[in-house]
C-alpha cells in the first residue's frame, strides 16, 4: 500500500471519507500521518478517533515559511509518507515541500478549475450566479489551486444557496477523491 499523508485545516469531512475509503481497501493506501496548521481544527479529534498521528504545527511559531515546512517535513520523513493529500488544507504549499514531493502532491478544490480558485469557492460561484460549479483533483504546483487536473465533476447550484449547495459538493468530494486516488494508486 502507498503511504499517504493528510493535510488539513478544517473539520476534516475528506479526512474522513479517505480514512475509510483506506480502511475498507478501496484505495490501496495507509494514511499513516495528519497535519494540521490549526491544532484546534476538528480534523485532530477525527484523527485521534482514529489512532493516527497528528503533528499539529503553528507556522507563527516559526521564524519563516521554509522553517515550518521543514518541521512538517521531518515528521513526514519519520513516518516514511510517500505522497501528500491536501483535503481543506488552506494554505500555499512552499519550496520545501514541493522539492521534496515533485508531482506527489495531491489537492481537492470546490469548484471547476479554473473557475474559483482560492477561498469560499462556493460563495464565489454562488455570487456569480453560475447554475453549474463542482470538484476538482489535481496535482499541486507553486501556484493557488494551479496545477495539473486529476478528475473533475460537475455539481448543480442548488437554490442559489451556498449552504445547501455545499451539501451537494461534500458528498461529490468524497466520493471523487477516493476514485482518484484509487485510479492514481493502481496505476
Ligand atoms: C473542502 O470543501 C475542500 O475542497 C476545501 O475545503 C473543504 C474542507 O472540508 N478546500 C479548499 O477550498 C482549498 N482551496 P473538510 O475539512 O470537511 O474536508
Amino acid at each position: 500500500n502507498v503511504r499517504i499523508a493528510v493535510f488539513a485545516s478544517g473539520s476534516g469531512s475528506n479526512f474522513a471519507a479517505l480514512n475509510k475509503a483506506c480502511s475498507v481497501g478501496d484505495i490501496p493506501a495507509d494514511i499513516v500521518l495528519v497535519v494540521t496548521d490549526k491544532p484546534d481544527a476538528f480534523v485532530v479529534e477525527r484523527a485521534k478517533q482514529a489512532n493516527i498521528s497528528v503533528v499539529a504545527l503553528r507556522p507563527r511559531d516559526f521564524a519563516t515559511k521554509q522553517a515550518y515546512e521543514q518541521a512538517i517535513l521531518d515528521a513526514l520523513e519519520e513516518a516514511q509518507a510517500e505522497w501528500l493529500i491536501l483535503a481543506g488544507y488552506m494554505r500555499l504549499i512552499g519550496s520545501v515541500l514541493l522539492n521534496a514531493y515533485p508531482e506527489r502532491i495531491v489537492n481537492i478544490h470546490p469548484s471547476l478549475l479554473p473557475s474559483f480558485p482560492g477561498k469560499d469557492a462556493i460563495g464565489q460561484a454562488v455570487a456569480a450566479g453560475v447554475k453549474v460549479t463542482g470538484v476538482t483533483v489535481h496535482l499541486v504546483d507553486e501556484g493557488m489551486d494551479t496545477g495539473p487536473i486529476l478528475a473533475q465533476r460537475a455539481v448543480d447550484v442548488v437554490d442559489n444557496d451556498a449552504q445547501k449547495t455545499a451539501y451537494a459538493i461534500h458528498a461529490t468530494e468524497h466520493e471523487l477523491y477516493a476514485e482518484t486516488l484509487k485510479d492514481l494508486f493502481n496505476n
